[in-house]
């Protein structure tokens, strides 16, 4: 269910910057802030950079000096376009640009319904608008421009945390380091190096009731916070290992672990946030039967939302794929779902682009 057409603005003309930029999704969860106002994580997280679900954005100086922010298909709501509003602003106040940007963007999947469409959104955006105010004309022309991939992971993260992480390809560890300005984002591993699949199962595409932004806030309060925190460098360990050695079963055996105790901590902070549906539960006790008795090679990870990201090796992505369309539709229940064949992508793209007047 990727909206797989190549999208095209509808509101600019002229020359434009085009900016890509992937979701991600976390392998070890960044959940809990130490400042959210710096955007300073509680812990490490490390994530694999998706390559069908995407962000597109398109931006262009404002010829009438307002900041205009539209969201392609369909309408963005208040706050997400204050959020973006913001970002703009905050991008012009780091960076001494100061001109106004008129800004199209369009999302290749469902928003807001644990597919981190913030991510992909706010590293795009971030993209767009420095494209536009440079002129750069691809990643590698921003880079000499100073622009480089840290500073714009710097960039990106105040606009939502794990967009900074779309800013590379592959697996992508951002450490939260001794203070908000030493934080870094780096990457372990290219794409070339473990061709791993996402299936993801759309069991909602509502957006959630609560969002991440406002949940990170609870997480302190979960007793089981603290402890988390305590046991995670054992666990990033583990799994940068697993990523390092493409050892599957280990990987996947802290990456599900990890989800559920994320997901944990969510339903017991004050107030308490429930983003599993039943039938996401569902679904993962029967995928688990399903490897234990059927050695289906798959395992499962969920953001703040209620669908499945099934990670399985590219050689039985078929194989998962049958398996885990049964499996969604017994767990459905009647339902609808669908299911987005996503896999570990190269990272973002940045270039000019032309669209001619219409009449
Ligand atoms: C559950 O990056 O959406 O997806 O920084 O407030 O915008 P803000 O939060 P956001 O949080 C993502 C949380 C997560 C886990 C993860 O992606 O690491």
């Amino acid at each position: 269910m990727i909206y797989d057409r190549k999208p095209l603005p509808t509101t600019l003309t002229g020359t434009l910057t085009h900016s890509v930029a992937p979701s991600n999704i976390a392998l070890i969860k960044y959940w809990g802030k130490r400042d959210a106002t710096l955007q300073w994580p509680a812990n490490d997280s490390l994530s694999m950079t998706l390559s069908q679900a995407r962000t597109e954005t398109w931006a262009t100086i404002a010829g009438d000096g307002v900041d205009r922010v539209s969201l392609l298909g369909s309408a963005f709501s208040e706050n997400q376009a204050a959020k973006a509003l913001r970002h703009l602003n905050y991008l012009r106040e780091r960076t001494g640009f100061t001109q106004r940007l008129h800004v199209e963007t369009w999302n290749s999947f469902p928003a807001s319904a644990g597919i981190a469409s913030s991510a992909s959104g706010f590293a795009a955006l971030t993209l767009a608008a420095i494209g536009a105010w440079s002129g750069a004309h691809s990643l590698e022309h921003m880079a000499t421009l100073g622009y480089g991939p840290s500073t714009l992971a710097n960039l990106a993260r105040r606009g939502s945390g794990s967009a900074c992480r779309s800013l590379h390809g592959g697996f992508v560890h951002w450490e939260a380091g001794e203070s908000p300005e030493s934080q870094s984002v780096t990457s372990l591993a290219s794409a070339s190096h473990w061709d791993l699949c996402d299936l993801i199962v759309v069991f909602s595409q509502q957006a959630k009731a609560v969002g991440s932004t406002e949940a990170h806030e609870f997480a302190k309060t979960s007793p089981l916070f603290q402890p988390r925190l305590a046991a995670l460098p054992e666990r990033l360990h583990i799994v940068r290992r697993a990523v390092q050695t493409r050892d599957f079963a280990a990987l996947g055996r802290e990456v599900e672990a990890e989800a559920l105790e994320m997901h944990s901590v969510m339903m017991t902070s004050t107030p308490s946030v429930h983003y599993m549906s039943p039938a996401s539960s569902r679904f993962l006790a029967a995928l688990r039967k399903s490897r234990h008795e059927l050695g289906t090679p798959a395992y499962f990870t969920m953001d703040a939302g209620p669908n499945v990201h099934v990670l399985c090796e590219r050689r039985c992505a078929d194989q998962v794929l049958e398996a885990i369309q049964a499996l969604a539709t017994d767990a459905a229940e009647n339902q609808n779902f669908s299911i987005i064949q996503d896999a570990i992508g190269t990272g973002p793209s940045v270039h000019k682009t032309e669209v001619p007047l219409r009449c």
